[in-house]
């Protein structure tokens, strides 16, 4: 954008807001050295420069004075402000600062040193935000910006004779034979535009006057501050001079006063001024949520409660080993401790360590492991105007899609007869009151399509042979005796076969998608490698139907995919990433960049990121917000979460080292000789005063002093002092 460079600056304009104060003190009267002034001068706008004797009001005598003339103060010490106002001192004096020293080029309050900059000269070309780098500065920056509605009609008078003259210039110039100067010509050519648009009134005219303080401890940081920010301007092709001489009219400009005592304008259109609009700098921090990472922008944290969007459903994109799964847990484990429910599809067991960290619940499934899922249960939840058994019915027409592969209409119809069948062989109807009947297994459909003894039906159950006669026996084709009822369930499915994960994760969804609709709960669902799902059109339907209607039921869905290209290029895929009001993009590859980025309207910066990010670094989306993040762990849980070979095996070994310390502990001869005789009741009183008086209780001596952080065991100590202790307690 342009920033209008017509006219030098001028003081004549009209401005809806003048500025008539005059300075307290000119300049040349601190030009001669140092000054003192006191708080009362400061505040006290008639230019009267003796000191007010304002401590005498407060109680003070000649030799209270003479003390703190000593001390260098003019102002005593105010404990008590109340105290002072009722001894008769003025709240301006009370609440003013106790020395205020005017030099040159900074000005000095209460031993805090301040600088004040204005801004005399501004680019050409701006894009907005381009104060960004000043908003966000490294340092704490007192910035003012004062902006005066100009009429237009004076303006366009002046315009017009600038376009004069300069036209003039042009025309001399052309008819000498000389080159025309292209700056004339390009301010020119800005003066006929801006009067163009001024005229049909789409653009109004401003002055806008920009002066920044700094403070400092001292005069070294205040030199060192102000070359920085000096050149952090310079960058962006403005330039900031210091107000010397002028320090406490600066001063005093950048104070919440709406007072511009500096005065130094600078004409911008309603277009240039828009672009100075400060507060762009993206930044996603709400009171309440979870601390997802870091905005390296401006170190920002970025905090979030995806449960304030519109849906709470969240897609996360990147390539292998950018970090996905390990945001995932961090957000897991931190939304936990704010009481929301995790439930979590693991097909590679690496939320195994987790799960037992927070006492949750895991669940294998594999052909020798004893949790099983029916595919044929029933959900038991009535809703008005559905049919639950019609329900259930279409859910397994498309599990038995994905199992069977493609079918033609014939054989579809042919299904859902014998899915009817299936159901009434076991008693159950449309009727509700039959649906409470134990409901058929995977054998039971077998069963019927054979018994239709045709040659499409008897294709069918070849189809399913192998879960229950063949190798994919024992995991599905049994009544379901796993219930999720712990706040962090995580479902396995790596022992599972690769080619029956999909089905695998179709169940466990339906299972865990019932129990969501069932009792309603604010709850996490991640499903961690959600291309699984995205492989056959009906899972991926079924995945669909979940992100659709999660918001209902306070579900919050999160998917995980690295295969970008595969899980985009659907349009199920396209409609489970809009229906996600929160999405992560971390590393992507060069292969997959470019349809992310059509997906996710990526601008070349955004992608350039993305390529070059490192692990745990990315984009973050909430809603039509986006900022740049990284994710950020405590030593604690990364030790807990990470799945780097590296960080695996230092765990083992400091768990194996905890097993070795442990057994030696167990095998210290004090505690050999008492450990059959405590009473399993009496261990557990033991155990008590074991956490209440940890420090009391030295049970060994070859006990690390760690040991004493841990539940000592009391059984292991002699019956009689733990008594002991026990009356003592009491
Ligand atoms: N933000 C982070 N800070 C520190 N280490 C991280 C971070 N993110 C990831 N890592 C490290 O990188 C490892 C791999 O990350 P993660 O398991 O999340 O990869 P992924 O994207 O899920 O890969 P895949 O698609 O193969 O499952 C983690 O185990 C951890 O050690
Ligand atoms: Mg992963």
């Amino acid at each position: 954008m342009k920033l209008t460079e017509i006219f030098k600056k001028k003081k004549s304009v009209p401005r809806a807001n003048p500025v008539t104060e005059t300075d307290v003190k000119s300049p040349s009267a601190s030009a001669t050295g140092q000054q003192q002034t006191t708080a009362q001068t400061f505040l006290n706008k008639n230019g009267d420069q003796k000191p007010t004797p304002v401590v005498s009001r407060a109680g003070l005598d000649e030799e209270d004075l003479d003390i703190l003339a000593k001390q260098g103060s003019t102002k005593p010490e105010i404990v008590d402000p109340n105290k002072a106002v009722a001894d008769g001192m003025t709240v301006l004096d009370v609440v003013a600062p106790k020395t205020f020293e005017i030099d040159f080029d900074y000005i000095k309050i209460n031993g805090v040193y301040f600088r004040t900059l204005f801004v005399s000269g501004y680019p050409r070309f701006v894009s907005p935000g381009w104060l960004e780098q000043i908003i966000n500065f490294d340092s704490s920056l007192d910035i003012s910006f004062y902006v005066y509605p100009v009429e237009v009609k004076g303006v366009l008078e002046d315009l017009r004779h600038k376009i004069a003259e300069m036209e003039a210039e042009i025309a001399t110039d052309l008819e000498r034979g000389r080159i025309v100067n292209a700056t004339t010509q390009a301010k020119l050519d800005d003066a006929q535009l801006l009067q163009e648009e001024l005229v049909k009134g789409s653009e109004h005219f401003y002055e806008f006057a920009f002066y920044i303080t700094i403070p400092a401890q001292d005069l070294e940081d205040l030199n060192d501050i102000t070359k920085q920010v000096q050149a952090t301007l310079g960058s962006l092709l403005v330039s900031a001079q210091a107000a010397t001489l002028d320090m406490e009219n600066g001063f005093y400009s950048t104070l919440p006063f709406a007072a511009d005592r500096l005065s130094i304008t600078r004409n911008m259109d309603t277009t240039s001024l828009s672009t100075t609009f400060p507060l762009t700098s993206a930044e996603l921090s709400s009171d309440s949520g979870v601390l997802y990472g870091i905005n390296p922008l401006n170190e920002s944290f970025v905090i979030f409660d995806r449960f304030s969007m519109e849906n709470s459903n969240m897609a996360i994109f990147a390539t292998s080993g950018a970090g996905k799964s390990y945001f995932v847990k961090l957000e897991s484990l931190r939304s936990l401790m704010l009481g929301t429910e995790v439930i979590i599809i693991d097909p590679e067991a690496e939320y195994k360590d987790l799960c037992a960290a927070v006492g949750g619940q895991y669940i294998t499934f594999s052909y020798s492991s004893l949790s099983k899922i029916n595919p044929f249960d029933l959900s038991q939840i009535y809703e008005e105007g559905e049919n639950q058994l019609g329900l259930k019915v279409l859910s397994l027409h498309a599990l038995f899609k994905v199992i069977m592969g493609a079918l033609n209409p014939m054989q579809e119809a042919l299904l859902d007869h014998a899915l009817v069948e299936t159901y009434r062989a076991k008693g159950i109807t449309q009727d509700p009151a039959t649906q409470k009947k134990e409901p058929p297994l995977m054998e039971d459909l077998y069963k019927i399509l054979v018994g239709m003894e045709t040659e499409p039906a008897l294709d069918l159950a070849a189809r399913i042979e192998k879960f229950v006669k063949g190798s994919f026996i024992g995991i599905f084709d049994q009544q379901t005796n796993v219930e999720i009822n712990n706040p962090f369930t995580v479902f396995s499915v790596r022992e599972v076969q690769d080619a029956l994960r999909p089905i695998a994760m179709f169940i466990i969804l339906e299972f865990i998608w019932t129990k969501v609709k069932r009792d309603l709960k604010k709850r996490l669902l991640v499903v961690d490698e959600a291309w699984h799902m995205m492989r056959y059109p009906d899972s991926a339907q079924f995945m669909w139907s979940i992100v659709k209607r999660a918001r209902k039921y306070y579900l919050g869905l999160t998917t995980i995919t690295q295969d970008v290209e595969d899980f985009l290029t659907q349009d199920i895929g396209k409609a489970i990433v809009t229906n996600s009001a929160i999405r992560l993009l971390l590393k992507q590859s060069p292969a997959a960049i470019d349809r992310v980025a059509e997906v996710f309207y990526l601008s070349q910066g955004e992608k350039q990121l993305l390529l070059g990010a490192n692990i745990g670094e990315g984009i973050f989306f909430a809603g039509n917000h986006h900022v740049p993040i990284y994710i950020v762990s405590s030593p604690e849980e990364h030790k807990l979460i990470s799945t780097k070979p590296a960080d695996v095996i230092r765990k083992q070994q400091e768990e194996a080292l905890a097993k070795k310390e442990k057994e030696k502990i167990d095998a210290a001869p004090v505690l050999q000789t008492n450990k059959t005789v405590a009473s399993p009741d009496f261990a557990k009183n033991a155990s008590v005063v074991a956490i209440s008086t940890p420090v009391n209780i030295g049970i060994a001596t070859t006990a690390p002093p760690d040991i004493f952080d841990k539940k000592v065991d009391l059984t292991q100590k002699s019956p009689a002092d733990v008594q002991k202790t026990i009356a003592n307690k009491q």
